[in-house]
């Protein structure tokens, strides 16, 4: 909810605003709402008060202020429209530090979540909804770590690489690997993204960004969704049962080659009277979907056996 009256704030802002710098519009801007409680966080802060002056800042801090003036929020900020100070919402009341200035107040002096907590003044909604459930609250990871709102990194999120990718890489590196295996999905070639898959901010199993694994991938692949006249058990159950999400040496991401993976289910029962009955061994290489190609389910009437 919140999350849309920015964009909306933002958008009208942004059209009014033209190319006035930022700059100069830091009119009457006031602290967040809910500002984090700062001398709870860190005790130094006791006593200190709003500076709310960028130009103050720039005295000092030249490049800070040029590298932030290229992001988002410097315009966001900027226009008073987003209840806040412009430095001073990430980085606490400075009055104190203006006249004695030190390191004391450093970002990194709180904890993680403390951390977080300041970006959540303003983020609390949207795709974070279940931040403080998820996987990477929990293990100890900071909207930081991915973020770094100092600068402008890419061209969209202010992360801390120039694409999601790289960013999940710098932790998740053994998913590279996956993603080079000869069967994968097109992160590599560009066509899609960590996200395209993930909400890193949600607390889904798997942080996925739909509640269940076949919910997510049906988003694209919605032809393998069903409901089906012929289900097979398996499929809607769980894609998983067959398919690796990230890469495979095999081909069409399955889990296990080909007939061995139908065999570790199914035995060749049933089979006995048919030709070519040493179907692990056929020639043709994809064995049992040879015959059975509606492995996902079929609508034919006589699609009982995924024949057709
Ligand atoms: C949206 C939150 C946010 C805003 C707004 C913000 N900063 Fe920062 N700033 C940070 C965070 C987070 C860090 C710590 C970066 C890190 O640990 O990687 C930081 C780091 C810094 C540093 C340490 C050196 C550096 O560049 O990393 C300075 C100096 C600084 N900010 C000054 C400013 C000034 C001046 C402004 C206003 C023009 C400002 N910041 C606005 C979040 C913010
Ligand atoms: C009179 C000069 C001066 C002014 C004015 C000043 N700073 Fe600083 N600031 C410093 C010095 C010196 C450091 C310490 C640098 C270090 O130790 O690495 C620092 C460090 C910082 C840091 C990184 C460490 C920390 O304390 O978090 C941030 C962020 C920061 N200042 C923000 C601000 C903001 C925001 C303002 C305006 C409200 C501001 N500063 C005004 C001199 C100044
Ligand atoms: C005082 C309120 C406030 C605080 C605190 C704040 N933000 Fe923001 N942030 C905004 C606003 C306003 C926007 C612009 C909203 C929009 O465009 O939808 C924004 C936009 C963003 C964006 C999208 C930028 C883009 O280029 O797409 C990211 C990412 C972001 N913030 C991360 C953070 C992080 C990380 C922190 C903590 C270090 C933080 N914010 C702290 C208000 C804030
Ligand atoms: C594990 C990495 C990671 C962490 C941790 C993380 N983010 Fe993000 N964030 C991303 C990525 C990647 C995107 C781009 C998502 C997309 O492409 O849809 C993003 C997008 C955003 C956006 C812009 C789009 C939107 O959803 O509004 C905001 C704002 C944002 N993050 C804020 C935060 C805040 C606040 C935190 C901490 C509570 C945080 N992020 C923690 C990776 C991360
Ligand atoms: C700063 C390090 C760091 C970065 C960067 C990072 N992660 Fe994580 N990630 C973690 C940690 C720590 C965990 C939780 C512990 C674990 O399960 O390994 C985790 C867990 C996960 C999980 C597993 C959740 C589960 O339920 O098993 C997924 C999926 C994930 N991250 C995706 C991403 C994606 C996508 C990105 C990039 C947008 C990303 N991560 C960036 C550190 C990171
Ligand atoms: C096509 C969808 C899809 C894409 C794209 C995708 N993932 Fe995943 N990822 C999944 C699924 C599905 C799981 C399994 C979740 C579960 O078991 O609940 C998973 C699991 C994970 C896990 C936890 C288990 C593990 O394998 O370590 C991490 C970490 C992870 N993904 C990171 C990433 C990163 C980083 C990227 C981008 C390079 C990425 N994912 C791209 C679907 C995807
Ligand atoms: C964001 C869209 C998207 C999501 C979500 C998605 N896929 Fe895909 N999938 C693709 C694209 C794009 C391709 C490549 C198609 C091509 O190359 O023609 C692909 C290809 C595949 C292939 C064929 C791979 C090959 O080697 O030919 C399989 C199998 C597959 N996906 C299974 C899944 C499974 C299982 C999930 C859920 C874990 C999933 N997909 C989620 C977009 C998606
Ligand atoms: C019982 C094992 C099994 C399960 C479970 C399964 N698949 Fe498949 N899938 C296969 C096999 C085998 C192939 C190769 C089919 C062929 O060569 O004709 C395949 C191929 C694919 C392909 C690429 C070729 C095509 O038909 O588009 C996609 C995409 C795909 N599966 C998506 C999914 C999704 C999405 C799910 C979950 C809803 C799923 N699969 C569940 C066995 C399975
Ligand atoms: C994870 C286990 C699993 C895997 C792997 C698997 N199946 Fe199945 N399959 C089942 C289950 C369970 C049923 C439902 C059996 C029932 O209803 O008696 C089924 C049903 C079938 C049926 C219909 C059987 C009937 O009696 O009507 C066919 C045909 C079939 N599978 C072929 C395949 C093929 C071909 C593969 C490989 C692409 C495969 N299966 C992989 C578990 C699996
Ligand atoms: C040459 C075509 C062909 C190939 C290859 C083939 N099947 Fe079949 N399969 C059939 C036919 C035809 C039936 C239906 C038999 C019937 O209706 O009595 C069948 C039936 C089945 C059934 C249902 C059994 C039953 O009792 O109704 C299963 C399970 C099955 N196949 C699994 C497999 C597996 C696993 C493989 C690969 C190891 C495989 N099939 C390869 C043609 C084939």
């Amino acid at each position: 909810m919140r999350h849309h009256e920015h964009r909306r704030r933002w958008a009208v802002g942004l059209a009014l605003a033209g190319c006035l710098a930022w700059i100069t519009a830091a009119a009457a801007a006031k602290p967040p709402e809910k500002a984090v409680d700062w001398p709870g966080f860190n005790p130094a802060f006791a006593g200190a008060t709003y500076v709310d002056d960028v130009s103050t800042c720039a005295t000092c801090h030249e490049d800070a202020v040029k590298g932030f003036g290229s992001t988002h929020h410097a315009r966001a900020l900027a226009q008073g429209k987003a209840e806040a100070n412009q430095c001073e919402s990430c980085h606490g009341p400075r009055s104190k530090h203006v006249e004695n200035p030190g390191d004391e107040l450093a970002f990194d002096k709180l904890t993680t979540p403390q951390q977080s907590a300041v970006c959540l003044q303003c983020h609390q909604g949207g795709t974070r909804m279940g931040w403080k459930a998820g996987a990477h609250h929990r293990g100890d990871v900071s909207c930081t770590s991915c973020h770094d709102v100092m600068a402008k990194r890419s061209d969209r999120a202010l992360l801390t690489k120039a694409s999601a990718t790289d960013t999940c890489y710098q932790c998740h590196a053994d998913v590279r690997g996956d993603m080079s295996k000869p069967s994968h999905h097109p992160v590599r070639e560009g066509a899609m993204d960590c996200a395209s898959c993930h909400n890193v901010h949600g607390s889904k199993p798997g942080l996925l960004v739909k509640n269940t694994l076949n919910e997510t991938c049906t988003t694209c692949h919605a032809e393998k969704r069903g409901p089906f006249l012929w289900e097979h058990a398996p499929v809607r159950e769980s894609c998983a049962n067959c398919h690796e999400a990230h890469g495979s040496a095999n081909r069409n991401l399955l889990t296990i080659k080909d007939s061995f993976l139908c065999l570790t289910c199914h035995s060749y029962g049933g089979h006995i009277n048919l030709p070519r009955y040493n179907r692990t061994n056929n020639p043709l290489g994809s064995g049992c979907v040879n015959c059975h190609v509606a492995t996902h389910g079929s609508n034919h009437p006589s699609g009982a056996k995924q024949m057709r």
